[in-house]
């Protein structure tokens, strides 16, 4: 959601935090700040990108060894120069950065005003600065006590920075609900939301668990959780290259991703999946397997893209391993007072494993004694250490705030899932089995085969750019797949996109076709290849303009829609890793055609952690 970084250390603190800032964007990005203590604590903030705090900067005295940065997406007032982080106390000799969100601060606000503080923004992190203060006067306590004291009273999702005038080397962090990072490195230290602005200076790492503080001061860290038990902490060494975080010569973190699939999906398969030996672990998933294997029923918890990924994984549960799979959105799941049964199993599915519906849904599904599996792709993150088992999909850090690398690879991963279980109830012939893992390592080299119609669709994007309304129909395994093509057109280009199982249309959809309406149909060649083929008839016969993604070879398909794209052939439910493909390539050619910011789409981020 937002983005945090700070740093104290022999480095001019200013350089690192823009540039950790910059890193962090994709998080969120509507306002930007930093605080530096430069004889006195100074903040320095501003309503819209790091690039422009960053004009904003020049040529002002920045020198210090220790300050913080925050990019904000907004939750509690507009995003402004006011509203944005850091946030001042009463007295001006503390600052705060806050990810999150305060849930009491109303009532906090209330017992503050009466004691006359005055607010200089609508922020719930504003309170929190002062509220903080507040205990610190009245209690007559250090610092880290009275944040300690703050959080003990505070309701919500965190994660926080607090600097000091008063301490000039004292840095304190804390988290609950949101994730926070301290990176170590020889004689300085760093915050961080996630890895990403750390791993090039240090691969240390201490990821802090919900109620910890972490208090480094006069170059020492220590951790303490909010119930003020020392803890020791848990430094891990992480392995992100830096090259995995930055654009490598393209113009966009999307389209670097999109062209990673071939190589993202072959790493997820690594050392997991051999074809020649029939091989196929899942080391994380070992301990509870069985408990897949005898399931009575498999819910499958998400948002976003990843709740498609689930949609896919509905059919292959269904089919290899006949059991009963429903896929539920994680923030309807937790409101329902959903039925879990002994014999059910969740799988929840996360990006970036920190998205708190999913959380959430997880933490209500565990209550009611559900056994969990995670699969997700940040390492270390949330969703993997509240689960009971799970797979991480390797895809690598994904930037682009429009997932793309990051789906394939789930679908990667759930493919594999349900090909153990299934192996091991018997419901998939050995024949089925050793078919289902030969052509799955033959998927790297026919997602690259559909990338060479990037020229292609770039040609497409040029004609339908400047439409209003987009349609998007598929059936069976590639109806999911429609839905991920329309997400991915609103989300980057802001064009109005629906999508629908093929059949639907005409139940509704049909009424919207006109001569002027684009329609992609998924139309790769399967069980219902000819059904989808009448799909077509049906538009065709209204006028509405038909883009349709087929199997290479198709001679029928081309000669009824007005723009054809040829995809490598596959077995059915293999195939939504190779024809979500042009889909994610067509709404990147339109965003960037339409001027879009395709990275940092307006009103969207990357990692969703609050409600
Ligand atoms: C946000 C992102 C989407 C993502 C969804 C779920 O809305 O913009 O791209 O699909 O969150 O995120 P997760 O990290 O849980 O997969």
């Amino acid at each position: 959601m937002c983005g945090i970084v700070a740093y104290v250390g022999h480095r001019q603190a200013s350089e690192v935090i823009i540039k950790g800032l910059k890193r962090l964007e994709y998080r969120g990005y509507d306002s930007t700040g930093i605080a530096l203590l430069n004889g006195a604590l100074n903040v320095y903030k501003k309503k819209g990108k790091v690039s422009e705090l960053e004009s904003y900067l020049k040529g002002l005295d920045l020198d210090s060894h220790i300050g913080m940065g925050h990019t904000r997406w907004a939750t509690h007032g507009e995003p402004s120069d006011e509203n944005a982080h850091p946030h001042y106390s009463a007295t001006k000799n503390l600052a705060i950065i806050h990810n999150g969100i305060i849930e009491n601060y109303a009532a906090l606000k209330q017992e503050l005003l009466r004691k006359g503080h005055q607010f200089l923004s609508e922020t719930d992190t504003e309170v929190f600065i002062h509220f903080i203060e507040d205990i610190k006067e009245k209690e007559k306590c250090p610092l880290d006590e009275a944040v300690r004291l703050a959080l003990s009273r505070v309701v919500g999702a965190y994660a926080i920075v607090v600097m000091s005038f008063e301490n000039p080397d004292l840095l304190i962090a804390a988290r609950k609900g949101s994730p926070l990072v301290v990176g170590v490195g020889k004689g300085e230290f760093f915050m961080a939301s996630d890895a990403t602005p750390i791993v090039e200076y240090t691969n240390e790492v201490v990821y802090l668990n919900d109620q910890e503080i972490a208090i480094v001061d006069n170059g020492k860290l220590t951790i303490k959780n909010v119930a003020n038990l020392p803890l020791t902490p848990y430094i891990q060494t992480i392995d992100i290259e830096l090259e995995a975080i930055e654009k490598g010569g393209y113009e966009h973190f999307m389209l670097k991703e999109i062209f990673e699939q071939p190589r993202s999906i072959q790493d997820c398969m690594r050392g997991r999946l051999d074809a020649a030996s029939n091989r196929l672990i899942l080391g994380g998933l070992r301990e509870y397997i069985q408990k897949l294997v005898h399931a009575d029923r498999i819910l499958i918890v998400a948002c976003g893209t990843s709740w498609h990924a689930g949609l896919v994984a509905e059919y292959f549960f269904e089919e290899f391993c006949r059991i009963p799979t429903e896929v539920e959105y994680a923030s309807e799941f937790r409101y329902r007072n959903p039925i879990i049964r002994e014999g059910d199993v969740v799988i929840a599915i996360s990006q970036s494993g920190e998205t708190a519906d999913t959380l959430a849904a997880i933490e209500l599904a565990k209550s009611k004694g559900a056994i969990i599996f995670g699969v997700c792709n940040v390492v270390g993150s949330s969703i993997p250490r509240m689960t009971h088992a799970g797979a991480y999909t390797h895809a690598g850090p994904e930037i682009g705030v429009a997932s793309t690398k990051a789906f394939t690879a789930q679908l990667t991963v759930l493919n594999m899932i349900a090909l153990i279980v299934a192996r091991q109830k018997g419901t998939i012939t050995e024949q089925k089995y050793h078919e289902m893992l030969v052509e799955m390592e033959n998927i790297p080299a026919k997602v690259e085969r559909a990338l060479a119609l990037n020229d292609t669709i770039k040609t497409l994007a040029a004609e339908f750019k400047d439409v209003r309304n987009f349609l998007y129909l598929g059936r069976g395994y590639n109806f999911p797949v429609a839905l991920e093509g329309a997400l991915k057109l609103k989300e980057i280009s802001y064009i109005h996109a629906e999508g629908y199982p093929a059949a639907e249309m005409k139940h509704g959809p049909i009424a919207l076709i006109d001569h002027e309406m684009p329609v992609v149909f998924i139309a790769t060649k399967d069980s219902s290849y000819e059904k989808v083929v009448s799909n077509i008839q049906e538009v065709k016969a209204r006028k509405g303009r038909v883009i349709a993604v087929v199997t290479e070879g198709d001679t029928q398909i081309p000669k009824m829609a007005e723009f054809t794209l040829a995809v490598p052939p596959t077995i059915e439910p293999l195939m939504p890793l190779i024809s979500v493909i042009p889909l994610q390539l067509l709404s990147y050619h339109i965003a960037v055609l339409r001027g879009a910011n395709v990275d940092q789409p307006r009103n969207l981020a990357k990692s969703v952690t609050v409600e």
